[in-house]
């Protein structure tokens, strides 16, 4: 497929190489096209482009920015860029404040979710929320001697939650299938989670796996 991924940071890098080394065609976008120029000419024939180029691009988008910057990454996308296609959103909602005890801050509460915000302004767009459970060390082909660990996903159209199950199906990973956008109100604090003993004990390398 055609994956467009939004972000310079280390997941869109990370993510971007992942699904180019499976197979797909990959355009990374940013607002600032020298930061990823250096890693394009590593990552041939990756190519890298503005946040609008990428999504134009994409058949598959991956959204991987600064959760406080989601929304205005997708705006500069631009909303027709995005109608219609999945969108991965790997973003979490925290905060610009320090973590408390090792827990994150996050600017979003309880009954509510920056998927579901992001869905809401962008009703064309097909989000399905994954990958923002886990470290980018181990995004793609994650290695453990417990086998696969387990991806968490949501959204709203289920098409657009098989396209990913079957991206992480080939990036190494099983998939548990939560339903509508609102299980992103249960997913995102997943990330606090999975920070806790990073910041307390600096171990980051673990994965979730759900148990049936
Ligand atoms: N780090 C991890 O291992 C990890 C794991 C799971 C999930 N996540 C989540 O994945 C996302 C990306 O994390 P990251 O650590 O790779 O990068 P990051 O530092 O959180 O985000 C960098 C990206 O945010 C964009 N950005 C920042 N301010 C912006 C603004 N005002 N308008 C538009 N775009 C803006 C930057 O755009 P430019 O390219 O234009 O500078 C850049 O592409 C975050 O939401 C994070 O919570 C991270």
């Amino acid at each position: 497929m055609k994956v467009g991924v939004l972000g310079s940071g280390d997941v869109a890098k990370v993510l971007a190489a992942g699904f180019l080394k499976h197979g797909h065609s990959v355009m990374i976008g940013t607002r600032e096209r020298s930061k990823l120029e250096k890693w394009a000419s590593e990552n041939p024939p990756a190519r890298a482009g503005s946040f609008s180029e990428a999504a134009a691009f994409a058949e598959v988008v991956v959204l991987a920015v600064k959760g406080t910057a989601a929304s205005s990454a997708l705006h500069l996308a631009s909303a027709p860029n995005l109608a219609g296609k999945p969108v991965i959103d790997a973003t979490n909602p925290i905060a610009d404040l320090p973590p408390v005890n090792g827990v994150l801050q996050f600017f979003t509460g309880l009954d509510e979710s920056l998927m579901e915000r992001l869905q809401g302004e962008f009703p064309e767009a097909r989000f399905v929320k994954a990958f923002n459970s886990v470290g980018n060390a181990r995004m793609i082909d994650p290695q453990f001697a417990g086998g696969r660990p387990t991806m968490f996903i949501c959204g709203n159209d289920e098409r657009a939650r098989g396209i990913v199950a079957e991206l992480l199906d080939q990036l190494g990973w099983e998939t548990a299938d939560m339903g509508k956008a609102e299980a992103a109100r249960a997913i995102e604090p997943l990330c606090m989670l999975w920070c806790i003993p990073g910041f307390t004990r600096n171990e980051w390398s673990h994965a979730f796996k759900l148990l049936k």
